[in-house]
């Protein structure tokens, strides 16, 4: 018999064939998130379900899909399932870190980038005919090299987007869970820095950090306050992370100089008010959206996959305690 597996949305079509070679695929053919009801239906008979961030994978879920063995989200960070209760019921969960670790970096990078040096305020602007020609007063930003950039959150992607920095020659602080050897923080040249002290000296701050409760709103109104006026925050991690409301007055208030976010606490939602600021570039929850990392990302995902249910530890098994299965 050939394993049933839901896979929630399209995927690029190398992977999908791969797993069809395998398995019975049921494939949401819409190109939007399937509702819950949908999804409480057609997990019923499934064996295996490939997540995407968007779908919530609570005990509920799991209760209508009796047969699941294999939860494999499409994504690195996992937050939109409840990994206790997988756990609990002995069902492998998986992600895709590594593979879009640069990509994520890279965007991380277009937003400092674009946030310091107004070029998304400045192309509105142009293209309604409100430039008033070359002025020397006119879009004054900051620069970025040579500037301090706090990185809260030092796993891979914090540490890529410590890579990038060298070439702006700034000077990199971090605030972690875990403090990396001396060795690696020579080769990044980057320092270790209390959190409270990083928001208070970064030019630059940018979050890292994976999404849990212990990290809900890790930076609200008080944490804003330490940022100095002139300095940014950049958000390409989880949306609530950041107490969006307090972004919005802090922003509106100058008490930030502005801010580059890719993630919201309520995607697509925008907390009210964001949307009008001028000092705040917002992209979509762009982080790994390049056809090379979702392509490597979907191989990752439908392997994880089909170790499971071939009876194979699964490359990124983000719940040990399961394996092996008993
Ligand atoms: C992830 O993998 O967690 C990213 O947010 C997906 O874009």
């Amino acid at each position: 018999m050939r394993p049933k597996v839901l896979v929630t949305r399209k995927l690029p079509a190398e992977a999908l064939e791969q797993l069809e070679k395998h398995c019975d695929v049921d494939l949401n053919e819409a190109d939007r998130p399937l509702t819950r009801q949908e999804l409480m239906r057609r997990i019923r008979d499934k064996d295996g379900i490939l997540s995407m961030l968007t779908d919530r994978i609570d005990g509920e879920l799991m209760d209508a899909g009796p047969n699941l063995k294999v939860i494999s989200n499409y994504a690195v960070g996992f937050n939109n399932i409840d990994v206790k209760e997988a756990t609990r019921r002995g069902i492998p969960v998986t992600n895709t870190p590594g593979v879009l670790t640069e990509s994520t970096a890279d965007l991380t990078w277009a937003l400092i980038m674009d946030a310091a040096r107004r070029v998304s305020e400045g192309d509105r602007a142009t293209r309604a005919g409100r430039w008033p020609g070359w002025s020397p007063m006119w879009m004054l930003g900051r620069d970025v090299h040579g500037a301090t950039l706090g990185i809260i959150g030092m796993g891979r992607i914090g540490r890529a987007v410590a890579r990038r920095a060298r070439g702006f020659d700034m000077r990199v602080i971090y605030f972690s869970r875990t403090r990396l050897p001396e060795e690696e923080e020579r080769a990044l040249r980057a320092s270790y820095c209390p959190l409270q002290e990083l928001l208070r000296q970064a030019d630059f701050v940018s979050l890292h950090a994976p999404y849990s409760e212990a990290t809900h709103h890790l930076i609200g109104p008080e944490e804003l306050a330490m940022m100095k006026p002139t300095a940014y925050l950049i958000n390409t991690a989880r949306g609530p992370l950041v107490d969006e409301q307090a972004l919005v007055r802090a922003l509106r208030e100058g008490q930030i100089a502005g801010a580059g976010l890719d993630v919201y606490e309520r995607e697509p939602e925008l907390a009210e008010g964001l949307a009008e600021l001028d000092n705040v570039v917002l992209s979509p929850h762009l982080g790994s959206s390049t056809w090379q990392t979702r392509l490597q990302m979907a191989r990752l995902a439908v392997d994880n996959l089909l170790a499971v249910l071939q009876g194979r530890r699964p490359p990124h098994l983000v719940n040990e305690a399961v394996w092996p299965r008993k």
